[in-house]
């Protein structure tokens, strides 16, 4: 039995459950999903088969693989009235709010697909699909963009950028969409992951699961990371700058976005990743001044804090140079990691034990009650 009396703040090194999902090596910078490396994976592998993998433990073969494309080039497509909803939210809106209230808003539509137990997976492709779907719906209307349109030949990451830019992609852009999207697809018990199977863990269904996740990830210190950063990077504006802006926000004791983590102790893995492709699009887009500032910030924060890079710093600048909106980085972020949210929702429901830590109680005892009317 653990010690009653020792409070795991923020349950640090707490070991909650058994998973084979996702490992990670925090000393050695390592990241595997079910037994596959994250950099063989973002060199090899594409968003589909990394989330079929996610969700069944190995890769498809070459028919599994294109059974999964075409079940979510349908499954992209969303009921009438369902879009109708979407599309009549508040423009000014934040995107993670239309998720979060989107994705319970269509568990009403479906109630069959979330229902817990093994055939949840319906629900879990149908959430991973449609992701992209609702933020197109919702972005495009208060962009002015064209109407989506159904694209079942695009694969899920290019058909995300087209929802989003109303552009097609270069094979080179759907290429960075595709590696950002493994990246993000899993990462153990995170804290929208963990919200994720606490939901999970009381047998509610896999959509309550998925918007606890939601509303867990739109923390900036979670998802909203990157968003921050471009924030950052905006008020630095030219590399000669960041040394200065950088040291003051330190000197403030601020935190800067896209650096530490609470299981990495060495270079995020997933950074080392993005890094490059912030140069290769920076490179394609005649564009470099991000992949410069970011060079700086990482250069003063890991001088001044021993600080390395997370997921979070290179993502935002890449997705700039594609033309997608900051608001728009975390829904990104969700529309990956929907993948293993809803792989840890359907482990949760094969090895269910209701997830209910307990507090060490440092509040009174014993207090006299007093009616109102003799309070003072
Ligand atoms: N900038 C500046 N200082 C930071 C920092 C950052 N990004 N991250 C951690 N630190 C400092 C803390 O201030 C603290 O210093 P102190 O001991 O002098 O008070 C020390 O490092 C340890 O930080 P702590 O908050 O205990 O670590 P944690 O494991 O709880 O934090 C994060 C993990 C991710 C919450 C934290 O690193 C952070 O806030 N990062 C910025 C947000 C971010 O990029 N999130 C995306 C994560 S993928």
């Amino acid at each position: 039995m653990p010690d009653p009396s020792v409070v795991q703040r923020g349950l640090e090194d707490v070991v909650a459950l058994e998973s084979r999902i996702c490992f990670i090596d925090g000393k050695q910078g390592r990241l595997i999903y079910q037994g596959y490396d994250i950099r063989d994976l973002a060199a090899r592998s594409n968003f589909e088969e990394v989330a079929y993998l996610l969700w069944y433990g190995r890769l498809p073969n070459a028919m599994q693989l294109s059974d999964l494309r075409r079940r979510f080039g349908e499954l992209r497509t969303l009921p009438p009235a369902f879009v109708e909803r979407v599309r009549s939210m508040p423009a000014e809106a934040t995107p993670m709010d239309i998720l979060r209230t989107s994705v319970s808003a269509l568990a009403l539509f479906e109630p069959e697909e979330g229902k817990p137990g093994a055939s949840s997976i319906g629900g879990a492709q149908r959430l991973t699909a449609a992701l992209p779907t609702i933020l197109g719906e919702f972005h495009r209307r208060r962009a002015g963009l064209p109407p989506l349109r159904d694209r079942p030949e695009l694969s899920q990451a290019a058909y995300l950028l087209y929802a989003l830019t109303d552009r097609e992609p270069t094979e080179l852009e759907a290429r960075a969409i595709d590696v950002a999207l493994i990246l993000h697809a899993d990462h153990e018990l995170n804290a929208s992951t963990f919200a994720a199977r606490v939901t999970a863990s009381t047998l509610s269904d896999l959509y309550s699961a998925v918007t606890s996740a939601v509303g867990t990830l739109k923390g900036p210190l979670h998802g909203g990371a990157n968003e921050r950063v471009m924030e950052l990077l905006d008020e630095i504006g030219t590399p000669d700058r960041a040394e200065a802006i950088v040291k003051e926000r330190l000197a403030r004791h601020e935190r800067i976005m896209g650096f530490g983590h609470r299981v990495y102790k060495v270079e995020d893995p997933r950074a080392t990743i993005l890094r490059d492709w912030s140069r290769r699009i920076g490179e394609a887009k005649h564009d470099l001044h991000y992949f410069e500032i970011l060079g700086h910030v990482e250069e003063v924060v890991h001088r001044e804090k021993g600080l390395y890079p997370n997921v979070d710093l290179y993502s935002g600048s890449i997705y700039s140079l594609l033309g997608i909106p900051h608001d728009l980085f975390t829904p990104i972020f969700a529309a990956s990691r929907v993948a293993g949210w809803t792989a840890h929702v359907l482990e949760e429901y094969q090895d269910l034990r209701l997830i209910r830590p307990t507090a060490k109680y440092v509040g009174a005892v014993d207090l006299v009650y007093v009616p109102v009317a003799e309070r003072p």
